[in-house]
C-alpha cells in the first residue's frame, strides 16, 4: 500500500486488516505508544478541518511520532503561487508520510506522483475521503458486528458529499447492502457513481425524498451536512440547507437498534436532542477516526508492535 487516494485503492482484505489492527489498538493502546518513534507525519491542509487533521495528528502522537504541517492554504506557500507538486516534493524531504486535504479534486493524487513517501488523501474537493470511509467502516463493524446485509440510508447532500461518495464505493464490495438514497432532487448522487458503481455492478438502489417514508426499514442512517462551500449559488444553498432535520419525532418509527452516523461537522441536520439517544453514534464515530488512522499510519509506514 504505497498511497491512499481513493477508497478502492484498498482491497477488502486490507480493510479487514486495518479494522482488526484498529480493534487491537483500542483494546491495548499502550502497546503502540512508541511504534512510530522518530517518524514524522506532515498534515498539509489547504482546506479547513477539525476532526480529520487533529485525529491524524493525535494518531501519530499516540504512536510516539511527531507531526508538522499547516492548517490553511493562507499559511502555506500556496498563497505565493507554489504548486501542489512542489510543496509535496519539499515536504517529502522533511517527513515520512503526508496527509493532504485540498479543495481541488485530484490534488493529493498529483502530489503522490512527485514523492517517494506515502500520501494519504484527507479529502479532495467533492471527490473522495478514504480515511473517513475507514472510520465509517470501523464504526459500522463495531456497532453492527458486520459489514454485510445492512439497509443503509444516506441522507442529505449526496451530490457534493465526498464522504458519501467514498463510502458508497467501498461498501459496493460487500454482500447484501440495501442502499436508500434520501435527498432533494438537486442533491442526488452524481451520475458517475450511479453508472460506475451501481449500474456496472448491478447493485439496486432506491432514491426517495422523505426520510419518514423509509425510516422504519433502516439499520443505519448516514446523515450529512449540505456542503455550502461547494455550491455555485448562495440562494440554492439557502433553499436546500434545512431539507432534512433528524429529530426525536422522526426517530419514533425507527428500529430500536438503528445506528445514526454523521461524519460531522453537524450544522442543523440532527437535533441536539438526539445526542443522548442510544442510537446516536456520531461522537463515537469521531473517536474511532483516531484509531483507524493509527492503524493506517502503522501499515503505510510498515511498522508493527511486537506480536502483530
Ligand atoms: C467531512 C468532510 O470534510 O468531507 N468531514 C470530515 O472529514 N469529518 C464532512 C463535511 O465536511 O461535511
Amino acid at each position: 500500500m504505497k498511497h491512499l487516494i481513493d477508497p478502492m485503492d484498498l482491497t477488502v482484505e486490507e480493510i479487514d486488516q486495518l479494522i482488526e489492527l484498529a480493534g487491537k489498538i483500542i483494546e491495548n493502546p499502550d502497546k503502540y505508544r512508541e511504534v512510530c518513534k522518530y517518524k514524522k507525519l506532515a498534515t498539509l491542509f489547504f482546506e479547513p478541518s477539525t476532526r480529520t487533521r487533529l485525529s491524524f495528528e493525535a494518531a501519530m502522537l499516540d504512536l510516539g511520532g511527531n507531526v508538522l504541517g499547516f492548517s490553511s492554504a493562507d499559511s502555506s506557500s500556496a498563497s505565493k503561487g507554489e504548486s501542489v507538486a512542489d510543496t509535496a516534493r519539499v515536504i517529502a524531504g522533511y517527513a515520512d508520510i503526508i496527509a493532504m486535504r485540498h479543495p481541488k479534486e485530484g490534488a493529493p493524487f498529483v502530489a503522490s506522483q512527485y514523492v517517494d513517501i506515502p500520501v494519504i488523501n484527507a479529502g479532495d474537493g467533492g471527490h473522495n475521503h478514504p480515511t473517513q470511509t475507514l472510520t465509517d467502516l470501523l464504526t459500522i463493524r463495531q456497532e453492527k458486528g458486520r459489514l454485510n446485509n445492512l439497509t443503509i440510508g444516506f441522507c442529505g447532500d449526496l451530490k457534493f458529499g465526498r464522504t458519501v461518495h467514498s463510502l458508497i464505493k467501498a461498501l459496493s464490495r460487500y454482500e447484501g447492502i440495501q442502499y436508500i438514497l434520501i435527498s432533494p432532487e438537486e442533491l442526488q448522487i452524481p451520475e458517475y457513481l450511479k453508472k460506475e458503481v451501481f449500474e456496472k455492478k448491478g447493485i439496486p438502489f432506491r432514491q426517495v425524498e422523505k426520510m419518514e417514508d423509509v425510516m422504519s426499514e433502516l439499520d443505519i442512517i448516514y446523515m450529512t451536512r449540505v456542503q455550502r462551500e461547494r455550491f455555485f449559488n448562495e440562494a440554492d444553498y439557502i433553499r436546500l440547507k434545512d431539507s432534512y432535520i433528524l429529530d426525536l419525532d422522526k426517530l419514533k418509527s425507527a428500529k430500536e437498534d438503528l445506528s445514526i452516523l454523521h461524519p460531522l461537522p453537524r450544522v442543523n441536520e440532527i437535533s441536539v436532542k438526539v445526542d443522548d439517544d442510544p442510537r446516536a453514534c456520531y461522537f463515537k464515530q469521531a473517536k474511532y477516526g483516531k484509531f483507524i488512522r493509527m492503524a493506517l499510519i502503522m501499515t503505510m509506514l510498515g511498522v508493527s508492535a511486537d506480536e502483530d
